[in-house]
């Protein structure tokens, strides 16, 4: 059987079908005419995409046994109308929805696409930037962020400098020719905060191309710092990047040399599995669907702000068992 999963919780309009393997994958970015996200006009493009993206994978439709949605974090306005279409695709197919929560999925997709069995997750994404492990049934958020994610902050410094959204690689393009500057550094016990490196980075007055090598040699050793903690404290042997943010050559070298120095795997998953895709619902909600979890209709509202370590997590079993 198949699993259709829908992904919208924020820029990224995304059908997929799972099957075996992934059999299908069509992507509607949303990219804002000028500034950042603004969430009912990212509802609309999703509205309006939503019958081109669906219908591109809707092969098969008698062989689809459930619709599995991204049912949050993300944008009220955005999970309403990829909630919507799942709800109406549930019924008019006869199969049942299942309520898939975005970051568990940039996990699981990550997982599949590494073969990693019991990772530490750094993912850092727009607005999440969070160090995740599996330990007794749950997904335990470790540390994060306490302001802003880690991409939104790249993001909101790449708009004040007029480079193109989104921000993250133009700033490793510039960071490339640059020299070190030193910037704020904020980890506090296992959580980190990027608002105060942000607008320090937007505030100097040193080259662009330094600024932006200052910045993310600053916000990437705070991530990495965490991470290396989490996995001592853990005591886990693999490391895990997922996230748009993962896409960074340089964020993926340093946890990179501090997995060596700690002999410990490193893996991240190739670009289409990173960021936001429609992939990683259909995948998760066909091992939560192998495992009897299904959504009732009734219970099918959108959790704006439904967190990784609220979820029961029915299909691991663990580590050793
Ligand atoms: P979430 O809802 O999980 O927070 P998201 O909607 O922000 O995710 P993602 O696709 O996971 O979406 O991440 C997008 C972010 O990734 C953007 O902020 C973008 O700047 C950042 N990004 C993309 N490529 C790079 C790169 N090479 N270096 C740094 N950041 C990058
Ligand atoms: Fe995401």
């Amino acid at each position: 059987g198949l699993v259709l999963g829908l992904e919208g919780t924020a820029w990224n309009l995304s059908a997929a079908l799972f099957g075996d393997d992934l059999v299908a994958l069509h992507s509607a970015p949303y990219v804002p005419p000028k500034g950042g996200i603004h969430p009912r006009e990212a509802a609309q493009h999703h509205a309006s995409a939503m019958k081109e993206v669906v219908s591109r994978v809707l092969a098969e439709p008698e062989r689809i046994r459930a619709i599995a949605f991204s049912q949050g974090p993300g944008l009220g306005p955005s999970l309403r109308t990829v909630a919507t279409a799942a709800r109406a695709l549930s019924i008019a197919l006869g199969v049942p929805l299942v309520g898939v929560n975005h970051c568990v999925a940039h996990v699981e997709i990550g997982r599949w696409a590494t073969g990693f069995d019991d990772p530490i997750v750094l993912y850092a994404s727009g607005a999440n930037t969070q160090v995740l492990g599996y330990l007794n049934g749950r997904y335990r958020i470790f540390g994060e962020t306490l302001d802003i994610g880690l991409g939104n902050g790249l993001d909101k410094f790449a708009r004040s400098h007029d480079l193109p959204h989104p921000g993250g690689p133009a700033i490793e393009r510039l960071a490339q020719e640059g020299d070190y500057i030193e910037l704020p550094y904020t980890v506090k016990g296992m959580d980190l905060a990027f608002s105060g490196l942000v607008s320090a980075a937007q505030e100097s007055g040193a080259p662009l191309e330094d600024v932006c090598f200052g910045l993310q040699e600053t916000a990437f050793a705070m991530c990495v710092e965490v991470t290396e903690r989490a996995l001592a404290h853990a005591g886990k042997n693999e490391v895990l990047l997922v996230g748009g943010v993962g896409a960074n050559g340089r964020l993926q070298e340093m946890l990179r040399v501090m997995c060596e120095e700690r002999g410990a795997a490193f893996a991240v998953p190739k670009r289409t599995y990173l960021g936001d895709n429609g992939a990683m619902i259909a995948y998760t909600g066909k091992i939560m669907l192998e495992h009897g979890v299904t959504l009732p209709l009734e219970e099918s509202q959108i959790r704006p702000g439904y967190r990784a370590d609220e979820v029961e997590v029915a299909w691991r079993t663990e580590p050793g068992e």
